[in-house]
């Protein structure tokens, strides 16, 4: 049976959460340790579907994984790969899962991977990650629903980005890691994890300069000068602005451990505009605090150091009570406000034009059955169950578990009244998440 989250909302979040491994970076690392023959250990890996699936993708090349979910790591042993192709069936369930083209073209110079195609938020083309392997003299092509992509060698070269795309930029990094000469792609992604993975990546013996700003230049080095490693991912700069939500929604006072505060700059700014307490109490750790009724602000979703649109339904939902009118422009999705059809149910006042959304503050939102549709708006929709009054159920809990390791076990720590069930749930089951019945 599906699960569902009964939140009862009303608590204020105390205490203190730590934080877990980025998603949106462990995904990349993992298919990055395909480059070097030997056996790579990723540490601070979170337990997600998503890691799963990108275990099996892997697994597929016949390279050997094995999740050590106790100890937080994965080890890939890419010694040898005996397979090029990456299948429809894990591809279409997780995006990221193409990042393996970039890494399969480098090391075994031909790939089969399998169009991601559109998802809930949006039609997310892969046309940069094509044009750019077509640049670096990869042979492509489209048959079947898979990109199949071929280079006898591949070459250096100059690759502008007409958007700073996330997932281009790392595919071209991958690629370009083992090319003659050096690559460089301009309009490059600047978001942390782009950052991380040039770390994992120079670890492993590559050259890669200028991650973290616009320009990022790859010098091409020989298989021979890569090497099997041992890293640890970096924090999860969403998952801590969830929490950091949660905590300001709920007028709580709690610590947020296991983070980058840098990373979080822009989304810190907003929430102190908008009247939290934010401090910083050690180089990885914040304290977030909300005594009042928080004030409406503005912001525009962008690409890294902007406003994340990761963070845009959090957001959305402390506006829905905050004192004033607020105004998101959504610029990176065509369909990312898809919780607010579900904020509507909870009384919540928003009249959305096409990717603009004008939230009214109201006092107080009020519990409803609600279900997500995709990650970011269904962790959205918990934090407004959170400071709603009553009962909120949050049905469809793959499309959350595929971000947020123990969620609600988190949550409850910090003294949230959420529990997980499912129809099969017994009584006694329910009691040891926290003594309720439903
Ligand atoms: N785009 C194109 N053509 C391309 C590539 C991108 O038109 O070839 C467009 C997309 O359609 C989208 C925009 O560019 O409108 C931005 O896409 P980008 O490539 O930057 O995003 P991504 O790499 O697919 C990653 C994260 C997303 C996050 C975005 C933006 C991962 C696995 N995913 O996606 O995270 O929203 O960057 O920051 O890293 C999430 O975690 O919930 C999530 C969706």
């Amino acid at each position: 049976m599906a699960d569902k989250y009964r939140i009862q909302g009303g608590n204020q979040l105390k205490g203190e959460v730590f934080i877990g491994g980025a998603k949106n970076s462990v995904l990349k690392l993992m298919a990055s340790a395909i480059l070097a023959k030997g056996t790579t250990k990723i540490y601070n890996v979170p337990e997600l579907t998503d890691v799963s699936i990108m275990l099996d993708v892997i697994n597929g090349l016949g390279v050997k994984t094995f999740h050590d979910k106790e100890e937080k790591s994965v080890t890939i042993d890419a010694t040898d790969i005996t397979s090029i192709t990456a299948q429809y069936e894990f591809v279409s369930k997780m995006r990221a899962s193409f990042i393996i083209l970039g890494a399969l073209v480098s090391r075994c110079k031909e790939a089969i991977v399998a169009l991601p195609g559109g998802c809930a938020i949006g039609e997310r083309r892969v046309d940069f990650h094509i044009k750019g392997l077509e640049a670096l003299g990869a042979k492509i092509k489209i048959e079947n629903g898979y990109v199949h992509a071929k280079a006898s060698k591949l070459v250096g070269t100059d690759i502008y980005l007409d958007i700073p795309s996330v997932g281009a930029t790392e595919n071209l990094m991958l690629a370009s890691v083992l090319a003659d000469g050096s690559t460089r792609i301009q309009n490059a992604a600047q978001e942390p994890e782009i950052i991380d993975l040039a770390n994992f990546l120079n670890t492993m013996g590559a050259d890669v300069v200028g991650a973290g700003t616009s320009e990022i230049v790859i010098n091409g080095v020989k298989q021979e000068d890569l090497h099997a490693i041992e890293y640890t991912t970096i924090p999860d700069r969403i998952e801590a602005g969830t929490f950091m939500s949660a905590v300001a929604g709920t007028k709580g006072k709690a610590i947020i451990r296991n983070i980058y505060p840098a990373h979080l700059t822009f989304f810190t700014d907003k929430l102190i505009k908008m009247g939290a307490n934010i401090k910083l109490i050690e180089p990885t750790a914040i304290e977030v605090s909300c005594k009042n009724r928080l004030n409406s602000v503005n912001f525009v979703t962008q690409p890294y150091p902007g406003f994340p649109t990761d963070l845009q339904s959090m957001a959305m939902v402390l506006l829905s009570t905050a004192n004033g009118v607020g105004i998101i422009t959504e610029s990176l999705y065509e369909n990312r406000f898809m919780q607010v059809q579900h904020l509507l149910r909870m009384g919540a006042d928003i009249h959305q034009d096409r990717n603009h959304a004008i939230i009214k503050g109201i006092k107080r939102l009020t519990g409803a059955t609600v279900a997500a549709s995709d990650l970011r708006a269904g962790a959205s929709l918990v934090v407004a169950g959170l400071m709603a009054n009553g009962t909120t159920i949050v049905e469809n809990l793959h499309h959350i578990d595929r971000g947020y390791e123990k969620f609600d076990e988190k949550i409850r720590a910090l003294g949230g009244n959420i529990i997980r069930y499912s129809d099969d749930t017994t009584n006694e089951e329910l009691r040891v998440q926290d003594g309720s019945r439903i």
